[in-house]
């Protein structure tokens, strides 16, 4: 492996106390070729939007603490304020937000705000916009929250996602375009007990030198999906599943985050249709169905209309891997019963499509300026990378595009698993839809979106299994 390849992967990693000592000098080091060490995001002046609210202030720490994910059932990992998942940020659109991150963790981290067109200084991406803060250092995010929708904070280095480092973030919209009576976050996540480690191809080694010990190959020549120990809802394991409240006729609106590491569920509530009000938190005329996949990174918001009293299974099952679902309650305040009776995913005929969806204020967009066509490939025997047009990042080119250019990205999926791909800075349009991530299906699935490139600087364009993230399946989208 080149030597630039090894100090990315080295330094991206959750090495531990042992990496800690050796970060500071790696962050010194910088080395022009491919571009993507961090050179300071300078030489591109960054867009900041006027705040039209007041300044939200907001401190976290970083750090390792207990979580217990049901009775008896406690782990020790990384979090931010000690909970898990992270303690949810709700404000107002046109809000200013300043939060100030101490990190107390052994490693170096940022923090990125999924999904916010946030000025490129304030995205949080080591190495390509900022340096990892590294331990016992703080840093201060500072920006305007808006659109209004649900999003997320998470760490973006390495595999941190996978340590807990993830959080709900909620903007407020002024004028709902539905009604509804209350709501509920549910955040789905597969959760690892141990030490996320780079799943393994056919190379040893990695994660050998990273651990200081030797190394555990796991069966088999390609260990594709994580060992994770279960899926969750809200932090709860299956077996102490949380429950939401509801009353006879009221309008609940949920809104449903997956900050999962490698996760794409199939989410279904018994009983009850589901009516999709937003993507990726932008809202949508409002469509009806009986199911809905959610993979890495992405958000919908739906309405669920409570006319069938009882206690039902809202059930989130994974589609990559065999694991059990993840479970939560929909409950009737004066149910009898406190669980369901079954736990059996219903299964409707009438699963989301990406064509259900039409935003209310599509971008609209001229015909593009520039094509990109990328192939997305990986998950090869003998292999351990993943590939965004044949190259790995970091020894990968970026897709470097002008200031207020229609940009298309066409993909092509010639793996046989599932990709979240995911843009930085900007919303895109698919379809009808306006979205910031969009599941690219296996074997050979096409997807394409259109954006204008209105935000300057130097974006991540990626897939959000963090695993194929890690493995290479990045570019650097630089708008100049
Ligand atoms: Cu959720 Cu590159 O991020
Ligand atoms: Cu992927």
């Amino acid at each position: 492996m080149h030597r630039r390849a090894f100090l990315h992967r080295f330094a991206a990693g959750a090495a531990g106390a042992a990496l800690g000592s050796s970060l500071a000098p790696l962050i010194g080091c910088r080395n022009g070729a491919g571009g993507n060490a961090f050179d300071s995001a300078a030489d591109i002046a960054p867009r900041r939007k006027q705040p039209t609210g007041s300044t939200r202030e907001v401190r976290l720490v970083a750090r390792e603490a207990e979580v217990e994910l049901g009775p008896g059932e406690v782990y020790r990992t990384w979090m931010y304020d000690g909970q898990f998942p992270g303690p949810e940020i709700r404000l107002t659109q046109g809000e200013r937000l300043v939060v100030r991150i101490e990190n107390q963790l052994p490693d170096g981290t940022t923090i990125h705000w999924h999904g916010i067109p946030v000025p490129n200084d304030m995205d949080g991406v080591p190495r390509l916009t900022q340096e990892p803060i590294a331990p016992g250092e703080t840093f201060t995010y500072d920006f305007v929250a808006e659109p209004a929708g649900s999003y997320l904070y998470h760490s973006h280095v390495g595999l941190q996602i996978d340590r807990g480092l993830i959080a709900p973030l909620i903007i407020e919209e002024r004028e709902p375009h539905v009604d509804y009576d209350r709501e509920y976050s549910l955040i789905l996540d597969d959760y690892l007990s141990g030490v996320p480690e780079p799943l393994e191809g056919g190379m040893m080694g990695r994660s050998m030198m990273r651990d200081g010990r030797r190394g555990r190959m796991r069966g088999g020549m390609m260990a594709q999906v994580p060992p994770y120990d279960a899926m969750l809802i809200n932090g709860r394991l299956p077996s102490d599943p949380p429950s939401f409240e509801a009353r006879q006729g009221e309008r609940i609106r949920l809104r449903l985050l997956n900050p999962s590491g490698a996760s794409t569920f199939r989410f279904a509530i018994q009983e009850h249709p589901i009516l999709v009000t937003h993507a990726d938190g932008q809202p949508v005329e409002p469509v009806t169905v009986d199911s809905l996949d959610i993979s890495m990174g992405e958000r919908y918001d739906v309405v669920v209309e409570t006319d069938n009293p009882g206690a039902w299974a809202i059930v989130a099952t994974p589609i990559e891997g065999d694991f059990p679902p993840a479970r939560a309650v929909l409950r009737y305040a004066d149910a009898a019963a406190n669980a369901p009776s079954s736990w059996s995913a219903p299964s409707g005929d009438r699963p989301l499509q990406l064509g259900d969806l039409q935003s209310l204020e599509p971008a609209s967009l001229r015909s593009p300026d520039r094509t990109f066509d990328l192939t997305l490939s990986g998950g090869m025997m003998m292999s351990d990378t993943w590939t965004i047009d044949g190259q790995a990042y970091p020894d990968a080119e970026p897709l470097v595009v002008d200031q207020g250019e229609v940009v298309r990205v066409r993909m092509t999926n010639h793996s046989p698993m599932i990709h979240p791909m995911h843009l930085h800075g900007h919303f895109f349009r698919v379809g009808n839809v306006m979205k910031d991530t969009v599941l690219v299906p296996p074997h050979m699935g096409q997807v394409t979106f259109d954006f204008l490139a209105d935000n300057p600087g130097r974006w991540l364009f990626h897939c959000h299994n963090i695993y194929h993230m890690e493995a290479g399946m990045v570019r650097e989208v630089r708008v100049e």
